[in-house]
């Protein structure tokens, strides 16, 4: 029987260096690509509180006084007799879609749910889903038969209804990266083999599969070789489309036109279109080339480095299987990864698209929704630390319906538009924002902000620089706009029911050290371990607005402790949580948040959380996952609720031989990332 590895204290962030070296190509260990000398949130109103700030701080202490509570930013009163969230204290049930008794933080070896839920594995990692496709067998995989089967690592989730098929669901799944230690027997990570590398490749992008659902019970199945089932891997062909489509910074001796790319990598989050397609971002892709060093002349080494490209060879070795990944050979290729993609699930025959209107960078998701007058708005975080927040405004309105004119239309709307960078103000006085967490006299981290424009079609708005450089070097030209360098913006959702945007702002460990960006106050603790969730809202609610305000609306980690906050709720009330990463909402309008690098000692979770009313900021956790693993592209319907269980068993010195987790399975069994459904036993409604 395998022995399961101890845990082992995690790197900065929270991450297993199995998870740093695998999926961020050890990001946090080389020098931060934002070496920019841009400015930060620190202008802010100098002096005496603005007249709101000094009402919304009155109102606060006048709530605090009527519901017993110690006033916001005073020491919170001793914890209540239960440490179960919402059960003492503040009166009354938790809010709609919360009510369940929830798990206590853990280190189980499993997928712990509340009390009087049950769970079911909906697809694994080497599952077949096309015709052809064999079964997983560990001992004998190959190329081919990864690429009929369901990838590695699962990351976000689209849920769709299938047309015409009750009972049916269709799942769009991302398959981040690969941990081929974890994947392969006796792999040799300093020569890995050519059929490991193209499973590797095959392993990658996203699995369009059906499932069947099961009458009663929020029991799903993935259906194999269903017409719409579809693998889409680093190798599959894509059209470039928008204005940086065809540039010279994307030609390279395979596509000299420029406009036609081989694969998509590292895709982490992603989002629904209003119309119907599924978009998804290629987040760390720096990782997978070889020999930044040796770019051809000093621009472009520059350019590669503040995308955090690396000299010598890379983790996987692919270079050595395919020029591509060589910086030396191809220079451009690079530039190719990094964008937003398109993908129409319900036609598996069509081409995927990279939108290079939505700009470069470590996309995290791309969440749209629709301004006042029909046109979609993206938002768009770029994960690494002290990296941006974004925004696309299209310029053109969507068509309803589902005709051909309608499709054909709306597959152009991502393509013309603005792309814009946030710059965040704080309200509070400088010197009340110190470091430690403590909220300023105002009683909030809040303030304002601004859309910076980047460019619109083939205009640039960034002095010294083309449209087409802006959207392949998005990261420089927003260093040169005067963005805010934020903490890490993984997931983004707007709230369906108040147009509020979620931002997961994950962690930053360097924030405020030695020689680099200050604390600020959207982003004001620290060396901050546990990450926060900004909310912020676009003026006159319009998400076509280049004006917003903004509060963070929690704090995260141990509630205990004094430089946590969660929206004005008890905290002796509240479960605890660290590094937020994807957000999701349920139909009552409650937040869900999935957390990734847990630095409070026990497993990643999900978690539910009211946005509004008078139990706003109430966390209560929902579920735990395995060793090693991270919450991923959670779903919450009416009766199940959907999480992909992303690198179980990535911990450090982990591998098939020594294995860390031996979930799903059991013992002997290879540990394999999958997809869980959750329901009540009772068949009702989650949390209601
Ligand atoms: Fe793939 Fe930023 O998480
Ligand atoms: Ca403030
Ligand atoms: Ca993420
Ligand atoms: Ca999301």
């Amino acid at each position: 029987m395998p022995k399961l590895l101890p845990l082992i204290s995690s790197h900065p962030g929270g991450r297993s260096a199995l998870t740093c070296r695998y999926r961020c190509g050890d990001a946090c260990f080389h020098e931060t690509p934002n070496t920019s000398d841009n400015a930060y949130v620190g202008d802010v109103i100098a002096g005496a509180l603005s007249r709101r700030s000094l009402m919304r701080a009155s109102a606060v202490v006048t709530v605090a006084a009527a519901t017993g509570v110690a006033a916001v930013g005073q020491a919170r009163p001793a914890a209540a007799a239960s440490d179960k969230p919402g059960q003492s204290g503040k009166a009354g049930k938790p809010a709609r879609g919360l009510r369940f008794s929830p798990v206590a933080p853990n280190t189980k070896d499993a997928v712990v749910v509340p009390e009087g839920h049950d769970q079911n594995l909906v697809i694994r990692w080497g599952d077949p889903i096309l015709r052809g496709a064999p079964a997983f067998d560990p001992d004998n995989q190959s190329a081919k038969a990864q690429a009929g089967q369901f990838g590695y690592n699962n990351d976000y989730m689209a849920v769709l209804d299938v047309p015409n098929e009750d009972d049916r669901q269709l799942l769009v799944v991302n398959h981040e990266y690969t941990d081929e230690v974890l994947m392969f027997a006796g792999y040799d990570a300093d020569n890995p083999t050519r059929e490991q590398a193209e499973i590797g490749w095959a392993a990658h992008g996203l699995s369009v599969v059906v499932a069947a659902e099961e009458r009663k019970v929020g029991k799903l199945t993935a259906v194999p070789r269903h017409r719409l089932n579809r693998r889409i891997t680093g190798t599959t062909p894509f059209e470039v489309t928008g204005p940086a489509a065809g540039s010279k910074l994307l030609r390279t001796s395979a596509d000299p036109s420029g406009k036609r790319i081989l694969g998509t990598l590292n895709n982490c989050g992603g989002g629904i279109t209003p119309w119907g397609t599924v978009l998804s971002g290629e987040e760390n892709f720096n990782q997978y080339f070889a020999n930044a060093d040796q770019a051809p002349d000093a621009t472009a080494k520059k350019r590669l480095k503040r995308y955090g490209f690396e000299d010598g060879a890379s983790e996987r070795k692919w270079e050595r299987y395919d020029d591509r990944f060589d910086v030396a050979q191809e220079p451009n290729e690079p530039n190719r990864f990094g964008w937003v993609i398109e993908v129409d699930p319900f036609d598996p025959d069509s081409t995927p698209r990279k939108l290079t209107a939505l700009g470069r960078f470590k996309h995290e998701a791309a969440e749209p929704r629709l301004t006042t007058d029909g046109r979609p708005v993206l938002y768009m975080g770029d994960d690494e630390k002290f990296d941006y927040f974004y925004k696309f405004v299209s310029s053109k309105r969507m068509m309803k319906g589902g005709s051909r004119t309608a499709r054909e239309h709306n597959r152009t709307l991502l393509d013309e538009g603005t792309l814009y960078v946030a710059k965040f103000t704080g309200d509070s006085p400088a010197k009340e924002i110190d470091g430690s967490g403590k909220l300023p006299d105002d009683g909030e981290f809040d303030g304002s902000g601004e859309w910076i424009p980047l460019a619109s079609g083939d205009t640039s708005h960034v002095d010294g620089m083309t449209a087409e450089e802006v959207y392949v070097f998005t990261r420089i030209a927003a260093d040169k706009v005067g963005a805010t360098k934020m903490d890490r913006p993984e997931d983004v959702e707007p709230s369906p029911r108040t147009g509020r945007v979620y931002v997961a702002l994950t962690n930053n460990t360097d924030r405020g050290t030695d020689g680099k960006a200050p604390v600020d106050e959207a982003n004001p603790r620290t060396g901050n371990k546990h990450g926060q969730i900004l909310e912020l809202t676009e003026r006159r609610n319009n998400p076509g607005s280049t004006r917003f305000n903004w509060r963070l609306f929690l704090v995260c980690g141990d509630p205990e402790a004094p430089d946590t906050y969660f929206g004005g709720f008890p905290k002796d009330q509240v479960s605890p949580i660290s590094c937020p990463d994807n957000l999701t909402f349920d139909a009552f309008g409650n937040l869900w948040i999935s957390t990734d690098g847990n630095e409070l000692g026990n497993h990643d979770g999900l978690f539910g959380v009211a946005t509004a009313g008078g139990r706003r900021g109430e966390v209560r956790q929902f579920l735990t996952v395995p060793n090693g693993a991270e919450t991923c592209g959670p779903i919450v319907q009416d009766r199940r609720v959907l999480v992909a269980v992303q690198h179980p068993g990535e911990l450090d010195g982990a591998s098939v031989e020594k294995p860390a987790s031996t979930w799903p399975e059991g013992p002997g069994a290879l540990v394999r990332p999958s997809v869980v459904s959750v329901w009540r036993r009772d068949g009702g409604d989650i949390g209601a």
